[in-house]
């Protein structure tokens, strides 16, 4: 096991890399201060055993060739559409991902661009600082009531849930878009399970929290924009391909919904460029998950999954079956 030796994409908080460095002879970081260029993934990966990388590397097939001795692939998210799991079962290499430890912080998240949104936090920040302020307007900033309002989940997983979860607050009715029956969204916060074209005409927020994946790529496009209110405000702070981003501008340029917070792109990190002039706009830097506890348990946990398999062991946070190299069945952990 100590002769192990391992590539991160890129610099992760310092308790992941000691869980790292207890095990693994080589642990190469790569440090520059944006995503690791694929030249420098190809030529780095060659001889290593594991690979931690991040949701903005592509790891495909071509990559994984790139080391016939890899083991695994650990990412340092939940989301794990970077990478292609099929090539990785195909080649007896597991993947793992980091579930559950990041589910708060998103969902604080969400809810802050929620209330910046509504209540125009950033526009009002603007103004105050530019020295325009000049006294209690009754006119000014009015924004959006969010207690008593619907709020419509779409996609209720952990991170789906704990947003819903926290609605009871403000007293808001939920209503929730998913497959699957969510029985403690329905206990505690009388949340009912609907059509998504349901949710998206009776719903005053609508917040995303889907995995992306051939079914969720642009599923909200003109038409579903088109269902929602006038008085309607999107919130993404999953994955930014599951929106049309084109379409999003048509309809908050047309007023056909209120606003958006919006944390990922679809192009990310390029952005709309027409997004980037309308008022009714709040964006972050996909930041859901940064907080400094969050982030230090991706990092345990992204490592920790990382040297189990490279142990021969089952990693806590296997994203799909896998023969491992060394022959034992791994097994799929739950959803998102
Ligand atoms: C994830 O984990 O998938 C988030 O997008 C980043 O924290």
């Amino acid at each position: 096991m100590r002769n192990r030796s391992v590539l991160v994409t890129r610099r992760i908080p310092e308790e992941g890399i000691e869980v790292l460095k207890t095990c693994c002879r080589t642990v190469d970081v790569y440090e520059g201060k944006r995503a690791i260029p694929r030249r420098t993934l190809l030529a780095r990966i060659k001889g290593k055993d594991g690979l931690l990388c991040l949701l903005t590397d592509r790891i495909d097939g071509t990559v994984m060739d790139a080391s016939p001795k890899l083991k695994v692939i650990s990412n340092f998210a939940v989301g794990y559409d970077n990478i292609d799991v099929d090539a990785a079962l195909q080649r007896g290499i597991a993947v793992t991902n980091t579930p559950g430890v990041l589910t708060e912080a998103t969902a604080e998240l969400t809810w802050a661009l929620l209330f910046s949104v509504a209540r125009r936090v950033v526009e009002c920040d603007k103004y105050t600082r530019s020295g325009k302020f000049l006294g209690w307007d009754p006119l000014g900033f009015v924004g959006a009531d969010i207690h008593g309002r619907t709020l419509g989940i779409v996609g209720a997983g952990r991170i789906g849930t704990a947003v819903g979860l926290k609605a009871a607050g403000f007293q808001m009715k939920v209503l929730y878009y998913d497959s699957l029956a969510n029985g403690e969204l329905e206990e505690r916060v009388s949340a009912k399970k609907v059509k998504l074209k349901t949710l998206l005409k009776e719903s005053d927020f609508v917040s995303v929290h889907l995995p992306l994946s051939e079914q969720t790529s642009r599923l909200f496009s003109v038409e579903e924009f088109d269902l929602m209110k006038p008085t309607a405000i999107f919130i993404n702070t999953s994955r930014g391909k599951v929106v049309d981003e084109k379409a999003l501008v048509r309809a908050l340029k047309s007023k056909s919904i209120s606003g958006a917070g919006l944390d990922v792109y679809e192009q990310e990190p390029e952005i709309e460029s027409e997004l980037l002039k309308l008022r009714n706009v709040v964006l972050c830097p996909h930041v859901g998950s940064a907080t400094t506890d969050t982030r230090k348990k991706m990092a345990v946990m992204a490592c920790r999954n990382l040297v189990a398999a490279l142990s021969g062991e089952r990693p806590a946070n296997l994203v799909s079956p896998v023969e491992s190299k060394r022959g034992k069945l791994l097994q799929a952990t739950s959803r998102r």
